[in-house]
């Protein structure tokens, strides 16, 4: 299909989404934001005083979210790019793998925190197999991440896509946390291989 045909089948699939629609209703910067208000409905994640760290924030929409629900809590926000401010939100701009970015963010923690959540992602290439290995690879380096700054009862949330690296994502999973789902929310659009893996309690 050629480029043009693409990117105008993309404006039309925007126009009719319905989340997209909401998301300007609500005040939200993307359609993300139903996908965390579904995994928190059935996971019940969220409430006022917690501390999270959302990795692949930009541009913004889980931040705004987690900021109404966490109130006087407190958030870190990372992205590679730069994003508009957002309340009761410290952003930093740099690449999560990193490890100079990873210092960073550990420099600002006094406690652990309550949840670790990603929604990184590549720029997806359309070869589902590549988008879902380095997708995957993200995942890891946050669950890792996650092992050495998150509280004994705490959450990580990420986005993962279904392929060849699943099994793999799950079974680190179980390693570092005694609880582990993937969920779909309804809000992910159902051509997508994208899922989320929430896990619970350090191991
Ligand atoms: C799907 S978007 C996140 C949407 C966001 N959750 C929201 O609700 O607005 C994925 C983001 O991951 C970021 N990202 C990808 N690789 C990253 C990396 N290595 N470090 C930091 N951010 C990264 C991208 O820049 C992009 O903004």
């Amino acid at each position: 299909m050629k480029k043009n045909k693409i990117s105008k089948n993309w404006v039309n699939k925007q126009r009719r989404d319905i989340y997209v629609r909401q998301s300007k209703v609500d005040g939200y910067r993307a359609r993300s934001a139903y996908k965390l208000i579904e995994i928190n409905e059935k996971f019940k994640i969220f409430k006022g005083g917690l501390s999270v760290l959302d990795i692949g924030a930009a541009p913004g929409s889980w931040s705004q979210y987690v900021s109404k629900v966490v109130k006087n809590g407190k958030i870190i926000s990372l992205d590679l790019k730069k994003m508009e401010s957002i309340k009761n939100t410290i952003q930093i701009k740099g690449d999560f793998t990193d490890p100079n970015t990873q210092k960073e963010i550990k420099a600002l923690l006094s406690n652990g925190l309550d949840v670790v959540m990603s929604d990184m992602a590549v720029n997806t290439t359309g070869i589902k197999n590549i988008d879902s290995i380095q997708t995957g690879e993200l995942c890891k380096e946050a669950m890792n991440f996650s092992k050495e700054v998150i509280s004994p009862n705490g959450f990580f949330i990420s986005k993962i896509f279904m392929g060849g690296t699943f099994n793999e994502i799950v079974a680190l999973g179980k390693k570092i946390f005694k609880e582990v789902k993937v969920f779909k929310p309804q809000s992910s659009r159902k051509d997508s291989k994208e899922s989320f893996i929430i896990c619970k309690k350090i191991r």
